[in-house]
């Protein structure tokens, strides 16, 4: 399988929050947002894989700052890490208020692990992350450990 440069494994989505994705004070629910970056960890996976993927597993999420209805969210999805048929993608989302100058402040973070489908729905091999730079190395590197760390785990449940 050839290797894709990590260059073009990125994404970026923007949605201003709407009053239905809140709650009565004007909170967006965290599920919202979650939709949301599962849809661009999907779709950056499906970019890299051109094929079918589903969501594996999602880790270490964490809601750094309140999302209010009429806020700007931007959500950058990045392939980090590939196994075989498995993909790690780091998910960030910023929030700007689009009444203030102040600059977009990082309110979520997560890591999803996506894995690629072929058309009879078995897991099917993705081309390799060719990663160049140190920190594109370093995050390479942290993903593996992650992946090497879930394996582990579920041979011990199975
Ligand atoms: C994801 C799924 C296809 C994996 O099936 P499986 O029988 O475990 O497949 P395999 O053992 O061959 O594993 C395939 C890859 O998935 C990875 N994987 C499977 N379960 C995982 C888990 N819980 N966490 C992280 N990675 C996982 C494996 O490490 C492997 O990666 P690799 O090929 O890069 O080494 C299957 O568990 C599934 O269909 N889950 C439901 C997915 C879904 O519907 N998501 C949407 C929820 S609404």
């Amino acid at each position: 399988m050839a290797e894709r440069p990590l260059s073009e494994a990125n994404l970026v989505m923007s949605v201003v929050m709407q009053p239905s994705q809140a709650n009565y004070v004007g909170n967006i629910h965290g599920g919202e947002i979650m939709k949301l970056m599962d849809s661009a960890a999907y779709a950056v996976a499906r970019k890299h894989s051109h094929t079918n993927v589903v969501t594996a597993r999602v880790d270490e999420i964490q809601f750094h700052l309140p999302i209010f209805v009429g806020e700007l969210i931007t959500c950058t999805a990045q392939i980090i890490f590939t196994g075989r048929t498995s993909m790690e993608v780091a998910v960030t989302v910023n929030v700007e208020d689009l009444d203030s100058d102040e600059p977009p402040k990082k309110a979520l973070t997560a890591h999803f692990t996506m894995v690629a489908l072929d058309k009879k729905g078995i897991p099917t091999p993705v081309p390799l992350l060719s990663v160049q730079t140190e920190e594109e190395k370093e995050l390479f590197e942290l993903g593996k450990r992650r992946y090497e760390y879930y394996k582990s785990k579920k041979d011990e449940v199975s």
